[in-house]
């Protein structure tokens, strides 16, 4: 192209040579839309100014990549303005030029217009929603992939919209042109996807099309299964070998199995299934496992032993208390359990009656293991408990506990023992104290303040440190001085852990609980690590001048 031109430019330069400049054409001028609509016809307005020559000038219009079709052209004499009116199709987009000659004269050469740039909108036609990735519904974990695809346009913009609202753009979908591209759905992309594509003819056209709306399932995976069974009788005995999964899109597939060997299957639309099998009392039938499915994932429960064992052996019952703020007792929690028993029933009585579930001072909370019935106590809870164990499948009589006989007087006289108890233990601690100190202070003066300040060492060898700096020619003092001093701490922590103690007493009486003292004989080893490295510290003390 740059080749032609020159060679025009050569040309024509030659011809001014050879005879006047005359005879060159000026520069033509092309003017028309930047923009145009498919199928519609543009005017395009071609002129060369101030030419002298009086002749008439053929004006063709082509694009620039190939001269060799003429698109339009006008006939004007010079001056005028020459009007080619274009019947826009598709091809005509890209780079149009001028070109104008002198008609029946080839000794002056043509001249060709600057570039004009034309953009044909083909306006947007047929957007669907394609699934790239094949199936409509996908399993969570599974990439998917959309297209909007249009039967028509160009210059085209896509969004899209699920269940009518419209994708934020920067999503963390990865949605560029036309695709949209979700990896790792999770079932909380399932819904009905449409795209809309649009386009523009310029800033005043706009055109849309808008896809059907497209169901796009994401099936959340089967979690895996638990067993459980529930012992019946009718005639014989039969297991409801409840397999259950609490997440998973259905339909699932559950799968019995009995060691390798498959039981049975069931495929349903809920989250679990209850298989029923005849079951042998007291044989240990193997061992179940559930399985579940759905889609391309199977996944299993634990293994549970099938062996049914009746009710048996012997039944305790036993309570533990809670204390309200006066030290009395207002509630009551007793425990029933049995020896033995796969599937045991509790019942509680009070006086030889049967408690239901829930009464005005009462309740049953039922557990695997045991049952708890738990009681505010008052005068209409007084009385006598028991509880009784007997197989849930079957009626036959059950196990009884031993009784109890509960009031409020009857409760109320424990605290009263363990608070003797407890407070009898520190008054022995603290006199045991007090006399080891006054014994390490008669019979070891050298280490009394040592000894004597297990009870609050970091005080005393503070205050030693103090002293040991400013008397250091003292000793007597030194060694003297301290005794008195921890001794009349030693009062302080006194009273404190018997503080302590009391309100051990009120939290902790109905266990019988001595962690006071536990705790104090914790702190013993740190005490003589201490110990130890005061006496070091106070032999070097003591060696220096
Ligand atoms: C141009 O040509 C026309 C006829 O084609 C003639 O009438 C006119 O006088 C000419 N003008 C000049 C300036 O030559
Ligand atoms: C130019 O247009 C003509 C006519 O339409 C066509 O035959 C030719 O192949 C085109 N050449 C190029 C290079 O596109
Ligand atoms: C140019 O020549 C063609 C025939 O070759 C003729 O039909 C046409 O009228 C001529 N045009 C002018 C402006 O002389
Ligand atoms: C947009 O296109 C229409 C139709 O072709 C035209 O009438 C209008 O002038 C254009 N507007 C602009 C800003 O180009
Ligand atoms: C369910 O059991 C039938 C035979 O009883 C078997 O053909 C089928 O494959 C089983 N389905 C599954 C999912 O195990
Ligand atoms: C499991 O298989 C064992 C041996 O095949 C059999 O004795 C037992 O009864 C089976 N258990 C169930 C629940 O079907
Ligand atoms: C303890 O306080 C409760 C109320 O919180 C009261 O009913 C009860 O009589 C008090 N018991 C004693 C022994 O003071
Ligand atoms: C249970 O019997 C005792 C006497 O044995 C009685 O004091 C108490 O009120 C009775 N309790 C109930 C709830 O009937
Ligand atoms: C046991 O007895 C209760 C009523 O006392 C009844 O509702 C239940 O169905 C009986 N169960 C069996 C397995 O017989």
């Amino acid at each position: 192209m740059t080749c032609f031109r020159t060679v025009i430019v050569i040309l024509g330069l030659y011809t001014c040579f050879q005879e006047t400049c005359g005879s060159v054409l000026g520069r033509p001028r092309l003017v028309g839309p930047l923009d145009a609509l498919v199928r519609t016809v543009e005017d395009f307005h071609c002129s060369i100014q101030n030419n002298p020559v009086n002749e008439s000038i053929l004006y063709q219009i082509f694009r620039d990549e190939n001269r060799s079709k003429v698109l339009g052209f006008y006939s004007a004499l010079s001056g005028q303005v020459a009007v080619i009116p274009l019947y826009i199709i598709p091809s005509y987009e890209g780079y149009l030029v001028c070109v104008a000659s002198i008609q029946n004269n080839t000794d002056v050469q043509p001249s060709v217009s600057p570039r004009h740039h034309l953009r044909v909108v083909v306006p947007v036609d047929g957007a669907e929603v394609v699934v790239k990735t094949g199936s409509a519904e996908i399993l969570e974990g599974q990439t998917l992939s959309l297209l909007c695809r249009i039967s028509k346009g160009n210059y085209v913009s896509y969004h899209w919209l699920v269940d009518r609202k419209r994708l934020p753009q920067p999503s963390p979908y990865h949605h560029r042109n036309e695709e949209l591209i979700i990896h790792r759905a999770v079932p909380q992309d399932s819904g009905a996807y449409s795209c809309v594509a649009t386009n523009q003819l310029n800033a005043t056209q706009t055109y849309i099309s808008q896809s059907k709306p497209r169901n796009i399932m994401v099936k959340e995976l089967v979690s895996e299964p638990e067993l459980s069974f529930t012992m019946m009788r009718e005639g014989t005995y039969f297991a409801l070998v409840k397999c259950e999964s609490l997440k998973g899109t259905p339909p699932i597939t559950f799968s019995l199995y009995n060691g390798t060997e498959l039981v049975d299957n069931e495929t349903v639309d809920v989250r679990q299934f209850s298989f029923p099998i005849t079951v042998d009392l007291e044989r240990h039938m193997g061992w179940l496992q559930c399985q579940a499915e759905n889609g391309d994932r199977v996944v299993h429960s634990k293994w549970v032993p099938m062996h049914v064992v009746p009710v048996g052996g012997a039944v305790w019952m036993h309570f533990d208390t809670s204390v309200g703020e006066n030290f009395s007792i207002v509630g009551l929690r007793f425990y029933c359990s049995v020896e033995r028993g796969t599937s045991p029933r509790y019942r509680w009585f009070l006086n030889g009656t049967a408690l239901e579930d829930r009464g005005d001072f009462y309740w049953v909370e039922p557990q695997p293991k045991q049952s708890i019935l738990l009681l505010s106590v008052g005068r209409e809870s007084s009385g006598t408990y028991h509880c009784e164990v007997s197989n849930s499948f079957d009626n036959q009589t059950g196990i009884r506990s031993e009784k109890k006989y509960i009031d409020k007087e009857v409760l109320n006289q424990l605290p009263l023992t363990v608070k003797a108890v407890v407070f009898g233990c520190f008054l022995f601690l603290v006199s045991l104290v007090t006399t080891c100190c006054f014994i390490g202070c008669f019979y070891r003066n050298n280490q009394c303040h040592v000894e004597k300040s297990m009870l609050d060492l970091r005080l005393g060898l503070e205050m030693h440190k103090i002293m040991a700096a400013d008397n250091n020619d003292h000793d007597a003092i030194l060694l003297g001085h301290p005794c008195f001093m921890v001794a009349e701490y030693d009062n302080k922590v006194d009273e404190k852990e018997y503080m302590e103690g009391e309100e051990l007493v009120r939290a902790d009486k109905d266990t019988y609980s001595d962690q006071g003292e536990s705790d104090s004989i914790d702190e013993w080893p740190e005490i003589q690590q201490e110990l130890k490295k005061t006496l070091e510290d106070e032999d070097d003390l003591l060696d220096e001048p």
